[in-house]
């Protein structure tokens, strides 16, 4: 199995506004892969495409050499699990919110593991705790800690491809990169597509791919594009004072 990800002359639009023209892609498998691009470049609309949420107006995306979009939900589910920007925080127990993907029945041991690759096994103790503010064995959490609790749900999954789109948007820089470093260590993570406008995400990622405006500029290692791309350069140029 190699699940290698092509998007082959995939052109996109919302109504008259195009984000994509034939674009082709490829987005190896066992890699960690980091898309990155301004604000509005077209990351999430990438992503959709990916996940089959939207479909392409022209061309396809073949996974494995299949169109994931005809393949069952179970398989797709095996193939991708996704964490986003925008989420809902669930008014259930921290354990339900936590197994949403692979159902209650999941392994204490493998809560244990992800709780801890997020620095939050203090929680392990308080699983049924119903999220929110409704009085004795209930707790409330931040932006931060839900953000948290969202990419612990994905990792939960173990899918074939771990996808984040930004869900640590509200941290401070500082903090998110420690935190992606933790966990992709402690879950051995070797295939991810991480979604960031924050460039240094992008350095623990084996393959980095800059986005702008639609169009795939430049592909490589953070060392070869800060050498070879004009753009990733300066992206990284102006957050690279949020780093010192
Ligand atoms: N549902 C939508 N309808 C219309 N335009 C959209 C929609 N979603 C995104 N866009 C536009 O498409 C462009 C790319 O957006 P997006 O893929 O979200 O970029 P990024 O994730 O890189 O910030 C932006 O100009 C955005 O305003
Ligand atoms: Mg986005």
């Amino acid at each position: 199995m190699h699940r290698d990800i092509y998007f082959e002359n995939v052109s996109f639009s919302y109504g008259t506004k195009a984000i994509f023209k034939q674009l082709d892609l490829h987005l190896p498998f066992g890699k960690n892969i980091a898309l990155v691009g301004e604000n509005g470049a077209g990351k999430s609309t990438l992503v959709k495409l990916l996940l089959g949420v939207y479909t392409p107006q022209e061309g396809r995306i073949l996974i494995d050499g299949r169109d994931f979009s005809k393949m069952s939900g179970e398989e797709r589910r095996r193939i991708f699990a996704a964490a986003f920007q925008d989420f809902y925080r669930y008014p259930l127990t921290l354990r339900e919110n936590l197994t949403m993907y692979v159902g209650a029945g999941a392994a204490e041991k493998e809560l244990q593991r992800v709780l801890a690759a997020m620095g939050m096994e203090q929680y392990m103790s308080r699983l049924d705790f119903k999220m929110g503010k409704y009085g004795e064995d209930s707790m409330e959490f931040s932006d931060g800690q839900w953000q948290k609790v969202v990419i612990a749900r994905a990792l939960l999954a173990k899918a074939d491809m771990l996808v984040l789109d930004e869900p640590t948007a509200s941290m401070d820089p500082i903090s998110e990169s420690n935190l992606y470093e933790n966990f992709m260590k402690i879950m051995k993570l070797n295939s991810t597509l991480i979604v960031t406008h924050r460039m240094a995400l992008a350095k623990y990622a084996d393959v980095v791919i800059a986005l702008q405006n639609g169009e795939v500029t430049g592909m490589g290692t953070h060392e070869e594009l800060l050498r070879e791309n004009a753009y990733y350069r300066k992206l990284y140029n102006e957050q690279s004072a949020w780093y010192k």
